[in-house]
């Protein structure tokens, strides 16, 4: 019984081996009966040389090279490269190294932003950071990793950038609507060099919208330094945990003193506890609605927060009061 069904098995797999290779054959195609057949030169296959070959002809590059963390490669920190860190990267050079041409070797620059960042993925997935879990409109929309990151180091460009001054630069070159909103009188420090982008975006991926870092786990990177806005509070206002600093605060500037998304503390407030005279059959408002001694005409209820001082959770008054 054992028997015949791995004989029925094994006849299955040939079955399949006959129709695999009956594709392969139908796949090819028509051979042209009017050429005459010429003898087919045989490809060379692609061969690794070595760096010290790529050297001979480029010495600056490789002595550049040396400078950067990538010299690990050179070294055997990725095993099976080491003595080819230039290969690593530009492939089998041997046809090249023969030729001397720009055809017979692969450069990154010509690549497809994907094609670049699989090249470097071979080596940089899965890292602790979110490196190599690329999930970010970067990669969806295609900025290679090489448009932020220069690996030969040309005109003194690093690898890797961490002058606050210098990612506030290479990021403005493409996101220059929300560099200018850090013209704006109200914002974070950097156009002073205090700050910089990746204090609150990881360029390469997050858990949470718009890359915006995480801290503590899966709360908002804002956090990390705004520590005292977290709580827990006894008495919360639902939407910091909910939709976050940015249902009310623009982090990028505003014309608002307290870099609230409106100039007016009120209309903010107002977006989800408005006291207009709702009919009935009208949804609630979101945040409900305050009691009827607020007289919104009246200065003296126009600023919520000198009332409500407490807006980002209380621990005593459930009104935030306090
Ligand atoms: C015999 C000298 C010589 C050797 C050896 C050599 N190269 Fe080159 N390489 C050149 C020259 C010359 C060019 C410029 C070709 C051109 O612009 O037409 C070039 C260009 C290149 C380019 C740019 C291609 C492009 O599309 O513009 C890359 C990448 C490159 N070499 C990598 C390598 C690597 C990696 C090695 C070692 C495996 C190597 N080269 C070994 C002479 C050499
Ligand atoms: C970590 C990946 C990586 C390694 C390792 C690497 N290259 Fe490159 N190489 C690139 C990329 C990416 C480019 C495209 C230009 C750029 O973004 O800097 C490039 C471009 C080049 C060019 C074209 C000229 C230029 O400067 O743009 C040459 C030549 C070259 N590499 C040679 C080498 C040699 C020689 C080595 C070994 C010493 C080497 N590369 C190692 C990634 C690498
Ligand atoms: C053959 C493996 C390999 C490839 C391919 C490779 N890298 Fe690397 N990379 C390394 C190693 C090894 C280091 C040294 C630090 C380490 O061990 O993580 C490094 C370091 C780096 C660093 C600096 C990290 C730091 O903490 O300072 C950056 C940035 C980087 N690589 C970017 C790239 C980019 C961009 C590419 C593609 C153009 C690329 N790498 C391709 C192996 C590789
Ligand atoms: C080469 C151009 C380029 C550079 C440089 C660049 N970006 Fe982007 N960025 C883009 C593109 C394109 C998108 C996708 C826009 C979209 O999806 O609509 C994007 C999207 C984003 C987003 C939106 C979130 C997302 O995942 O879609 C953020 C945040 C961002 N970039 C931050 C940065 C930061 C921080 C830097 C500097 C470290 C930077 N970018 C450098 C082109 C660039
Ligand atoms: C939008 C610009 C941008 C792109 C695209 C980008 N990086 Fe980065 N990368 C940075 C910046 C800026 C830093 C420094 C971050 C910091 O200082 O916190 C960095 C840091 C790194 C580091 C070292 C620190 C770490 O987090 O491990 C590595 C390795 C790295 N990048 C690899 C890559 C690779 C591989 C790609 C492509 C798959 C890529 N990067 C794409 C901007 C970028
Ligand atoms: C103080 C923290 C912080 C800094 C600094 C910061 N961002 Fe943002 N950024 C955010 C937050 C939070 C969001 C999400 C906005 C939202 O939810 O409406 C965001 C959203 C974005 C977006 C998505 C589109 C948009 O405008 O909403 C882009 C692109 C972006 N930031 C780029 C940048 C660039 C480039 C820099 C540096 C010049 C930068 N950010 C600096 C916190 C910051
Ligand atoms: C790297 C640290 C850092 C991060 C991350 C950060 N901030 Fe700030 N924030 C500051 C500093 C420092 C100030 C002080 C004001 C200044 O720079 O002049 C500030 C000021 C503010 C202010 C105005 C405070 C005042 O006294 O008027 C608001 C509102 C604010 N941040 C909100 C946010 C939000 C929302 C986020 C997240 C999207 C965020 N911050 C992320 C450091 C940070
Ligand atoms: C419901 C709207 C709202 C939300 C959500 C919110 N804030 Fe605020 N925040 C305000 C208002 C209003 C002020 C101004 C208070 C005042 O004028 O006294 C303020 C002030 C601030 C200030 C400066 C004054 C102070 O109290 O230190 C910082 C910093 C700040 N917020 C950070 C944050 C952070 C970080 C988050 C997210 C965790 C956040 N805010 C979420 C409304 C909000
Ligand atoms: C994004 C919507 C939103 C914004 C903006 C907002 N709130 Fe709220 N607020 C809520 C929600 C939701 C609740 C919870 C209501 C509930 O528990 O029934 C709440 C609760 C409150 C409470 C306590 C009410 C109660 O029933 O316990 C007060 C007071 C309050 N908000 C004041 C403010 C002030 C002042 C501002 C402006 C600085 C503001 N809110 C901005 C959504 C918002
Ligand atoms: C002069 C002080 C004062 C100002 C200014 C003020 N409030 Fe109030 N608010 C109160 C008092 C008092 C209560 C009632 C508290 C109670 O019932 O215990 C209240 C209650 C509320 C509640 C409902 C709490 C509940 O129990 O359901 C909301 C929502 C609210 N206020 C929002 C606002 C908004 C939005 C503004 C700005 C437009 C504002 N308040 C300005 C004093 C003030």
């Amino acid at each position: 019984m054992l028997n015949s069904s791995l004989t029925g098995l094994s006849r299955a797999a040939a079955g399949i081996v006959l129709m695999a290779s009956c594709l392969t054959i139908s796949a090819q195609p028509p051979a042209k009966s009017a050429e005459p057949a010429k003898p087919a030169e045989p490809a060379k296959a692609l061969e690794y040389v070595g760096s010290e070959t790529c050297k001979a002809c480029h010495e600056e590059i490789f002595n550049n090279l040396q400078k950067t963390p990538h010299s690990a490669i050179e070294t055997g920190a990725r095993r099976g490269w080491d003595q080819k860190s230039c290969e690593s990267c530009h492939g089998p050079g041997s046809k090249h190294a023969e030729s001397a041409s720009a055809d017979d070797i692969k450069n990154p620059a010509k690549l497809a932003p994907g094609q670049v960042d699989r090249t470097c993925l071979q080596c940089h997935l899965n890292q602790n950071t979110p490196v190599g879990r690329l999930a970010s409109g970067h990669a969806k929309d295609q900025v290679a990793c090489t448009s932020c990151h220069s690996v030969h180091g040309a005109g003194g460009a690093k690898l890797v950038i961490h002058n606050k001054t210098e990612i506030n630069q290479k990021c403005s070159t493409c996101h220059l609507t929300q560099w200018a909103s850090f013209n704006r009188p109200y914002k974070h420090r950097l156009p002073e060099g205090a700050m910089s982008c990746v204090d609150c975006h990881n360029p390469h991926a997050s858990f949470r919208d718009d890359t915006v870092r995480t801290a503590f786990g899966n709360e908002p990177g804002c956090l990390q330094c705004h520590s005292d806005k977290r709580g827990p509070f006894v008495y919360e206002h639902p939407v910091l945990r909910l939709e976050g600093c940015t249902a009310c605060h623009d982090p990028h500037g505003s014309a608002n003193p307290r870099m609230l998304t409106r100039h007016e503390v009120r209309l903010v407030c107002l977006e989800c506890h408005a006291n207009l005279p709702i009919p009935v059959a009208q949804p609630p408002s979101l945040g409900g609605v305050p009691p009827a001694l607020h007289d919104l005409r009246s200065p003296r209820f126009q600023n919520c927060t000198i009332c409500h001082t407490k807006v980002h959770g209380s621990n005593v008054d459930r009104t935030f009061f306090r």
